[in-house]
């Protein structure tokens, strides 16, 4: 019988480690006991996560990994495989929102770096670490989405066109490898207390007006995600592929 929520002997790696949810992540997985890539743009901060883990009696290394360039996703799940010896578990987070405007006032380029970031890059990083996952007999990806992969993000037509992809891709694979013992699963946070949301909710009245939209009565923080993430990629979740999980203290029940 497995320890609750024991990663212990399991390699994780974690994308956009250098900030919020990507960062909580990174650390909460460690002390769970996973040996974590922590796989960021931002050298330093990436590199802070890191010191983080490791001083907290963790393992993690860095590997820098810009998402929007496809060579860097290859090498940073070859390297995890040959730093760590294997990949058990990918929480692929990195993202961002893009511009806020009317659909008709969008840019192509806009659109063009929204997809990349947050679709594409999970689509070559989910098909490099299933090839991984494939060598060692399984694994546990969590794709990182949003409310916005199932509703509409007004004024964010990129960013709820990619997060909807999101979710296929997390089910399409979460078939394809089923038998092969890889799990995929997508988490769907709300409003989490991060650098991210903290660009759109930047006044005191702001925050009041979305906190009064939560029925738990607050927003979540990224430690919530992590908990998350470390539940579907354990043995607790062994049973659990394909599915969306919303950690969102229930604004989608609405
Ligand atoms: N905070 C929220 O309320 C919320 C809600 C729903 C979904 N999300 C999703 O959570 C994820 C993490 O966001 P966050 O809220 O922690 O914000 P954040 O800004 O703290 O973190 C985003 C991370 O992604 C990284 N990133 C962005 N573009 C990248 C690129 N090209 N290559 C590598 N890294 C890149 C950033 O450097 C940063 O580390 C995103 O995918 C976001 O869409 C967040």
């Amino acid at each position: 019988m497995a320890t609750p929520l024991d990663l212990a002997g399991r390699v994780a790696l974690v994308t956009g480690a250098s900030s919020g949810i990507g960062r909580a992540t990174a650390e909460y997985l460690a002390e769970r006991g996973a040996a974590v890539a922590v796989a960021a743009r931002n050298d330093a901060r990436g590199r802070e996560t890191v010191e983080t883990i490791v001083a907290n009696g963790g393992n993690a290394a860095f590997i820098h990994a810009d998402v929007e360039n496809p060579s860097d996703i290859a090498t940073m799940v070859e390297w995890t495989v040959r730093r760590f010896g294997r990949l058990d578990i990918a929480f692929n987070n990195a993202g961002m929102t893009g511009a806020v405007a009317p659909f008709h006032e969008q840019s192509l380029d806009d659109w063009d770096e929204v997809i990349r970031t947050n679709l594409t890059s999970v689509f070559l990083c989910m098909k490099y670490e299933i090839s991984a996952m494939l060598e060692s007999g399984g694994g546990s990806i969590v794709n990182n989405c949003s409310g916005a992969g199932v509703i509409a993000a007004p004024g964010l037509p990129h960013y709820t066109a990619a997060k909807h992809g999101v979710l296929g891709l997390t089910k399409a694979a979460a078939k394809e490898y089923a038998a092969r013992g890889i799990r995929v699963n997508a988490i769907c946070p709300g409003f989490i207390d991060t650098p991210q949301l903290g660009r759109f909710i930047d006044s005191p009245e702001a925050k009041s007006a979305t906190v009064a939209g939560i029925p738990m009565g607050h927003m979540g923080q990224p430690i919530d995600i992590a908990r998350a993430v470390a539940f579907l990629a354990s043995a607790e979740g062994a049973y659990i592929s394909g599915d969306t999980m919303f950690v969102d203290g229930a604004v989608m029940c609405r």
